[in-house]
């Protein structure tokens, strides 16, 4: 018998110091492999043994059995809620309130701690000696769900820690980190189960298990943000709880700052602002507390919540919404791009009615029908898109892609390699004029004034034909005038702003041809190997292949593109009003010697077209972070190497504002 303790204690010490290495540390010592057959030894042990299990066993994270229904919690400290602002106006207003309610009007600035705002389930534990014997949800604030050993299978909720005699309850979120919440779902679309509309449901839905073994299989996190006794701790403030909590082996958010002042408290607010969105879990805003437990006792409570604390919450990136229709939009090379007619509805700060569908192996991988209950995204700038179905209603149905151009009714092509249809009709009148948009626009000849809307207006009015033609409006000023919402000051506008594009550097003329595969990247480099259109035209396949970054795909695209007689004879219009300045070669000083990794997914690119881009800029792209590099470019769902960023003080930027400094060094 003594043996058998002996060899449980072993065991338990082994796997929990494997625990702390992989979740506190990311540094394992021993395989997942290994760790298994510990954990499976210790419930052999156990099971053998019963009167030997304790709360705090490692054995108890794999689930105990299922229970009837959840005994009501008490919490000792209620757990009140937090008022929010949604702007920098209510912000400042939370700073004045507090300062008004310390007497300290003065010149003073209070001390804040801003902390991310984990989109989770709250969640409280009660250690007593250090023992987790307790953990329950928030319920009314006053009373939750006792959800014990739902909690006891969340790895990164300690079972045991040293150092705290006596009861505390420590508060933090329970939340799913992005991949877990896609592999569940995933998981459930093949078992033909309903999705989790996000990850917040689907951590409080295992949270909220009867049966504690399925609350295992959800790989759940948990992060501390609070204590409901400070008193009991050797800490004044919460910027030393934070530490603290987490030296006794407590998660907490490495991107908690602490910040003096209001001003401080809104830059760190517009530091966040792009950023949120971007984390491997969902985070829905800020959470600023005064530091101060002293100023916080002082301050006290209402009803609702905290005065010393506020959450900031940004707008929010996804709403539920309904799938009134599909229409097929006709891109410039006829491509056909589902787009859902929504329930109109407000994310991410406007009103949506209509998202991407991006084609159809989205379709049919998301498993959209009409009439479908969906869950949409808009975050910045990016397009809306349809992220997943909540629920079909009985009458849900298919979306079926045309045969034939919604547009101009010609026959729609697929062609075997490819996954989009395509309408087969050059002169189709919607590629036409997507393709003058696109020549006219930002990145391209830059015409300022002239939207998709105007195209389409001087198409449809027989201005325009082609993109040369906007060079012969200048000898129709009048005609153009007497346009519908065109007045004379519009038209001159428009017409300067034609004028000016005549002496685009190359690599944007080359861009704005709209040449398939060619970005502006692509359209760079050529610019700078072939110095002028003409030799573009001539160039051979090879030669185009040898060029770097250009793949065999992409020169195929180009040397078709010149074959076009439609293509020669609008080249050779174009060039008679055209005078491209040359594209440096010099690389620009804003890059010359600058060192780029990127991490994450990139929204507008990608990483190889991104790392092509800083080339030919003159800096280097690189696939490591160390101290040398200049800056981290982190899209979505960056992972360690924008810790390694953060902890080597290397500055992190987001792809748009990688953009921008692109833009603004061209
Ligand atoms: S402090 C009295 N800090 O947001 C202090 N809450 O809207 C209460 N939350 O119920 C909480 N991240 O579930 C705090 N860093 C953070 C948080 C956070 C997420 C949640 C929490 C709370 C809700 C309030």
């Amino acid at each position: 018998m003594a043996a058998v303790e002996d060899r449980i204690k072993v065991l338990r010490e082994k796997i929990r110091r494997a625990n702390i290495l992989y979740h506190q540390h990311d540094a394992p010592e021993i395989s997942d492999a290994e760790y298994d057959r510990l954990v499976q030894e210790l419930i052999a042990l156990e099971t053998e043994h019963p009167e030997l299990i304790t709360p705090d066993s490692p054995s108890q994270r794999v689930g105990a059995p299922p229970i009837d229904a959840f005994r009501p919690h008490t919490h000792i400290t209620p757990m009140l809620s937090l008022d929010n602002a949604f702007d920098e106006a209510e912000l400042r207003a939370f700073d004045k309130r507090v300062k008004r309610s310390l007497a300290m009007q003065g010149a003073e600035n209070i001390e804040y701690m801003g902390e991310l705002k984990i989109d989770g389930l709250a969640m409280s534990l009660t250690y007593v000696n250090g023992v987790l014997t307790t953990a329950s949800t928030r319920g009314d604030g006053r009373q939750g769900e006792d959800v014990t050993p739902n909690a006891r299978t969340v790895r990164t909720i300690p079972l045991r820690v040293d150092h705290i005699p006596g009861t505390i309850e420590i508060r933090g979120e329970v939340y799913m980190l992005h991949d877990e919440f896609e592999r569940i779902n995933l998981e459930r679309a093949a078992n033909g189960e309903s999705q989790f509309a996000n990850p917040r449901n689907a951590a409080a839905g295992a949270m909220r298990q009867l049966d504690s073994r399925i609350t295992a299989k959800r790989r759940l996190a948990f992060l501390a943000y609070a204590v409901g006794q400070p008193d009991a701790l050797p800490v004044e403030g919460q910027h030393d709880l934070l530490a603290y909590l987490n030296k006794l082996g407590f998660p907490t958010n490495p991107n908690s700052k602490k910040v003096l002042g209001i001003d401080e408290c809104a830059r760190f607010v517009e530091e966040w602002r792009d950023k949120v969105h971007a984390q491997v879990f969902d985070a829905d805003g800020l959470v600023f507390k005064v530091d101060s437990f002293a100023l916080q006792i002082e301050l006290g409570n209402t009803s609702r919540g905290p005065r010393w604390a506020i959450a900031y919450k940004f707008p929010a990136t996804e709403e539920m919404t309904v799938i009134q229709g599909v229409t097929w939009q006709v891109g410039r090379t006829g491509v056909l791009t589902p787009v859902a007619e929504l329930e109109p509805v407000f994310v991410g700060g406007v009103t949506i009615s209509r998202a991407t569908l991006h084609n159809e192996g989205e379709i049919e991988r998301k498993g959209l029908m009409i009439g479908d209950k969906v869950v949409v995204r808009r975050a910045g700038e990016v397009i809306p898109e349809v992220v997943s179905v909540v629920s079909h209603p009985p009458d849900a149905k298919a979306i079926v892609p045309p045969t034939r151009c919604p547009e101009c009714n010609s026959e729609v092509e697929k062609q075997i390699d490819e996954a989009a249809r395509r309408c087969v009709n050059f002169s189709c009148p919607a590629q036409v004029i997507e393709r003058i948009h696109h020549f006219a626009s930002r990145n391209a000849m830059d015409i300022d004034g002239l939207g998709g809307k105007i195209v389409a207006m001087l198409f449809s009015n027989g201005f325009i034909a082609d993109a040369a033609d906007l060079y012969a409006l200048g000898d129709r000023t009048e005609a153009l005038s007497q346009v519908e919402g065109m007045g004379e000051l519009s038209v001159r506008n428009l017409l300067e702003a034609i004028e000016a594009s005549r002496a685009r550097p190359l690599d944007r003329v080359i861009f704005a041809l709209g040449i398939r595969q060619v970005g502006e990247t692509a359209a760079r480099v050529l610019a700078m190997r072939f110095g002028t259109l003409e030799n573009l035209e001539q160039g051979t396949e090879e030669q185009l292949q040898n060029v770097e970054d250009i793949g065999p795909v992409t020169a195929y695209e180009i040397h078709e593109f010149f074959r076009r007689p439609e293509n020669r004879h609008l080249l050779e219009r174009l060039m008679r009003h055209l005078t491209p300045q040359s594209t440096s070669t010099a690389g620009s000083a804003a890059f010359e010697g600058q060192t780029f990794v990127f991490t994450g997914t990139l929204e507008q690119m990608s990483r190889e077209e991104a790392e092509a881009l800083v080339r030919s800029m003159g800096g280097k792209a690189s696939g490591s972070v160390s101290a040398k590099t200049s800056y981290v470019v982190a899209g979505e769902k960056a992972g360690s190497k924008l810790d390694k960023a953060r902890e080597l003080g290397v500055p992190t930027i987001t792809e748009q504002e990688f953009l921008d400094m692109v833009s603004s060094a061209t």
